[in-house]
């Protein structure tokens, strides 16, 4: 039974019905799929903890819902096309059956080295196959997968497998991403030299790289499934067991894990995915997320699969070997729905229309962005000659935290409104405050965005921190989940997103929190202190602009900077790289320390007419100092 709005007015009648009758509501939608036991109650939620659980007491598995539940229709249909980086390497074109029994072997696998029911396990690999079927055997045996996007660094990685505990990491020996061929087991060799937990590590070939195996704890891939079966019972588990741990970054501290559990993210992911995106059962998918990325969990992995999709999986990047690559992906797999980044259609769009006219990309229905907030002039070009004007666009709003898509058009059910998220999906319930947490009613209001009622994917905690997920996320505004953006609602209802309020930079459509990057900064020895603010980028959105102050006795500046930025990628990864370092003698602060950030947001995007009150600063002359810098570098 499909639970797929087919109108405008279906679109209305379902919104009311979710939020008057929500858990009623839900259980209609979750009845499709595969229960082991069905619930005792939809939603139980306790604001004080705050503790949500959905379908409390059901029993499960994921996987069942993915394989199980579709063999006997479509097990010959192709569930994931897999595209490698180098076009002229052969493609691979895995059925439901053969997945399901790639999923299967590798969960006996994982068993026989030890992986039990709550384990933690990291993936670290690349956009090769194995990694779905690594996340999705980790479903299979009840196991909680952590997905580290494979361009963090030995650091950030180290940092994760201790904040999990995990048991075991799944990698590759190295990674093919364009020109590059980057030695991946090396970084997961240096990232265990720190940590105690990992009992084994498996080793999935793709490069052919030369790499060290440690005795008893490095196993390849290819030899640990070698005997086992293609038939594996599925690990009966809880609605509210851990499913997944994902890391992201936030206004302070290290990242922290999110964690989302097994049902309410089956049930939100699958339904969002079909009406977002509208999805016919003979449709090709392609959704260019990586899938360290929330977005590869829910749109590449587990909500297309959960709805039967083919769902295509691109190991590359857009502009290797040349720029036209992802519209010669469209034409070669006849690409159905479309969904990437903005900055990959700024990056895209630079490259002007060249790169497309050998393509016809007359087989996309609809294309998607998603990630960070669209400008106006790449949703134009984008709608125009990647959409050819008549494909809907679904700019999609949405988080690590919210697990699905919250804010958005259905495609070619809501009007296209450029640059607007648009309307919430049935079951979210968004609203925007003031500082004081007011509801601002109405139409043409501006402030907060907050969610004031549960939606089934939303996360449950941060992974060993409750403390810190009721601060981060309910402390603000009582009650309510705060979402870190501004949104504004304008004359017809529709929500246009703002981008983050809190020190949260969107570089790229990544997230970097700018303590995060201060404290890499930080571990440069000559460093003694440093402010990172984000500023408009012609690209990516935000680019990354830190003011740091230094001893720089003996070193010249331009030395200085380089290593600074080296620092910061061999401590985060090359993803949080400054894009500018300026060197100060000093840092506008108030009477009580507090660095202005404000001053150096406004100077990093070199708006500096209107400063603000400056009265309440300590040490108003570095100002002028600053200002002088920034224009000189
Ligand atoms: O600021 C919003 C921005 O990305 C943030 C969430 O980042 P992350 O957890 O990494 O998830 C990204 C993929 C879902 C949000 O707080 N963001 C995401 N989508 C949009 C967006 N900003 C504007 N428009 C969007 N469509």
């Amino acid at each position: 039974m499909s639970n797929k709005i087919q109108s405008l007015s279906g679109y209305i009648h379902e919104y009311q019905k979710s939020v008057n009758e929500p858990e009623k509501f839900w259980a209609r939608i979750a009845e499709s799929f595969h229960w082991q036991k069905p619930w005792d109650n939809v939603l139980s939620w306790d604001k004080e903890g705050p503790h949500v659980k959905w379908f409390e007491n059901a029993k499960l598995n994921i996987t069942e819902n993915i394989f199980e539940r579709h063999l006997f229709t479509h097990g010959d249909k192709a569930a994931i096309i897999w595209e490698p980086n180098d076009p002229s390497e052969a493609n691979r074109i895995i059925s439901y059956r053969e997945l399901f029994e790639l999923t299967c072997q590798f969960s006996n696998a994982m068993q026989a080295q030890g992986v039990q029911k709550g384990d933690r396990v990291i993936i670290y690999m690349p956009m090769i196959p194995e990694a779905a079927v690594a996340m999705l055997a980790c479903a299979r045996i009840g196991a909680v997968h952590s997905v580290v996007f494979a361009g963090f660094s030995s650091s950030a990685l180290a940092d994760r497998i201790i904040d999990c505990e995990a048991k075991m990491v799944l990698t590759s020996d190295g990674n093919f991403r364009g020109a590059k061929n980057i030695p991946v087991k090396a970084v997961v060799d240096e990232a265990l030299e720190k940590t105690s937990t990992v009992e084994r590590v498996i080793v999935c070939k793709r490069t052919d790289a030369e790499v060290t195996m440690t005795p008893d704890r490095d196993f390849w891939w290819h030899d640990v499934i070698k005997e086992e079966s293609a038939i594996h019972a599925a690990e009966s588990l809880d609605a509210e067991d851990l499913l997944f741990i994902l890391y992201t970054s936030g206004s302070t501290g290290k990242p922290k894990g999110v964690v989302h559990s097994t049902a309410g993210y089956l049930v939100y992911t699958q339904y969002s995915f079909e009406n977002v995106f509208q999805y016919n059962q003979n449709d090709v998918y392609w959704c260019t997320a990586d899938i360290g990325w929330i977005t590869g969990h829910s749109y590449i992995i587990y909500g297309p699969l959960l709805s039967g999709a083919t769902t295509l999986m691109f190991e590359g990047v857009p502009t290797y070997p040349h720029p036209g690559r992802f519209w010669e992906i469209v034409d070669k797999y006849r690409v159905n729905q479309f969904y990437t980044s903005p900055t990959a259609i700024r990056a895209l769009q630079a490259k002007g229309l060249e790169p497309i006219a050998p393509f016809k990309l007359d087989s996309l229905k609809v294309i998607g962005s998603v990630g960070e907030p669209i400008n106006e002039e790449a949703w134009h070009w984008y709608h125009d000659h990647i959409g050819k004007g008549n494909c809907p666009l679904v700019d999609t709003w949405w988080q690590t935290e919210t697990g699905g898509i919250m804010i958005s058009p259905l495609a070619g059910i809501t009007p296209n409104k450029p640059a607007h998220a648009s309307l919430p999906l049935p079951g979210i319930q968004p609203i925007i405050v003031d500082a004081e947490g007011n509801e601002l009613k109405g139409n043409n209001v501006e402030g907060n965005l907050c969610i004031k009622f549960p939606w089934p994917s939303m996360l449950r905690t941060t992974y060993g921190d409750h403390k810190r997920f009721k601060e981060t996320y309910f402390s603000a505004y009582p009650g309510m989940y705060f979402t870190g953006d501004g949104a504004k609602r304008d004359h017809d209802g529709y929500i246009r997103i703002l981008g983050r309020v809190d020190d949260v930079i969107n570089v790229s459509g990544h997230r970097m929190g700018t303590a995060e990057v201060e404290n890499a900064i930080n571990e440069h020895p000559r460093v003694v202190e440093a402010a990172v603010v984000g500023f408009p980028h012609d690209i990516k959105g935000q680019g990354i602009y830190a003011y740091v102050i230094c001893d720089e006795e003996g070193i010249t500046q331009e030395v200085l900077i380089d290593e600074i930025k080296n620092t910061v990628r061999k401590i985060i990864g090359p993803i949080a790289k400054p894009d500018e370092i300026q060197v100060v003698s000093g840092l506008p602060k108030t009477r009580s320390g507090k660095i202005m950030r404000r001053i150096l947001r406004k100077v990093a995007s070199k708006d500096i007419s209107n400063l603000g009150d400056t009265s309440t600063l300590l040490n108003p002359e570095i100002i002028d100092e600053i200002i002088r810098g920034a224009q000189v570098s």
